[in-house]
């Protein structure tokens, strides 16, 4: 019913198997999902961005608000390994995230960013590359669960329905809940939003909201962002000034 794996999706699977470069040894050892930062110094260069930086992030709505250049994107690269502490520690589940295998550590944590990038491909392609483990049925759960099923029934090449080159052929609200549905599709316990409702209109805005409030008790999730109207005021928030 829907096409195959295409030269795309093969390519992609070829990058993921790729030896990322290598930060530690140990596969990650995941229990509640808590990530800690202990008085976490973090500079690019000359420039200082964190000083003695303390927080904790468990299961639930996390968010980080402050203004332009405070530091937000930067906690994210450091919790996925991407970026190092200069002095002190972060860890996951009271493992040191320098010592965990940067592989084994992506396999936990699924990112959205504001102008997620969609590959010239069906939504099906470009939903499934998410976990190509995936089945149809998860396809169309994830689909449902970020209210995109209905675009999907509404024309006539339903999942073939072709996004074009980066996504030309969707708006920015369909790109972004199909960039949502590839994120959850990897079924991993962290989510990490970086302004991922950052250039959207408010009603997609909301779907997305409420998709995450959906799923809130099951994955640890920060959200970067800028609009304080879409806090929810039961969650936790680090003000970074
Ligand atoms: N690779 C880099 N090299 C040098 N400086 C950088 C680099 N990345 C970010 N910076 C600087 O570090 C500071 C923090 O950047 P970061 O991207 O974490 O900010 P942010 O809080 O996410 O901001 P925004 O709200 O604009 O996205 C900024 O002043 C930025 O210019
Ligand atoms: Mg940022």
């Amino acid at each position: 019913m829907y096409k195959s794996a295409t030269p795309a999706i093969d390519r992609i699977k070829e990058i993921m198997d790729m030896e990322i470069e290598k930060t530690g040894d140990e596969k990650l050892n995941f229990k509640n999902g808590a990530i800690v930062f202990e008085d976490v110094d973090f500079s690019y260069g000359e420039k200082q961005i964190l000083k003695k930086f303390n927080a904790k992030f468990g299961k639930g709505l996390n968010y980080i608000v402050g203004d332009n250049g405070t530091g937000k994107s930067t906690i994210m690269q450091l919790i996925c390994g991407i970026l190092t502490p200069s002095k002190g520690k972060i860890t996951i589940d009271e493992q040191d995230v320098s010592k965990i295998q940067q592989k084994s550590l992506f396999n936990y944590i699924s990112i959205v960013f504001s102008n997620s990038y969609l590959f010239k491909g069906s939504i099906y392609e470009n939903i499934i590359v998410g976990n190509l483990k995936a089945e149809k049925s998860d396809v169309e759960g994830v689909c449902k669960l970020v209210e995109l099923d209905t675009f999907i029934k509404n024309n006539e090449d339903g999942y073939d329905y072709d996004v074009g080159e980066a996504g030309q052929f969707l708006s920015s609200g369909e790109r972004q809940k199909i960039a949502l549905a590839r994120a959850l599709i990897k079924k991993s316990p962290f989510l990490l939003l970086d302004e991922a409702t950052k250039s959207i209109d408010e009603d997609t805005r909301k779907i997305m909201n409420k998709t995450i409030e959906k799923i809130q008790n099951k994955k640890t999730i920060i959200i970067i962002t800028h609009n304080l109207k879409e806090i929810n005021s039961n969650s936790h928030i680090i003000n970074l000034t």
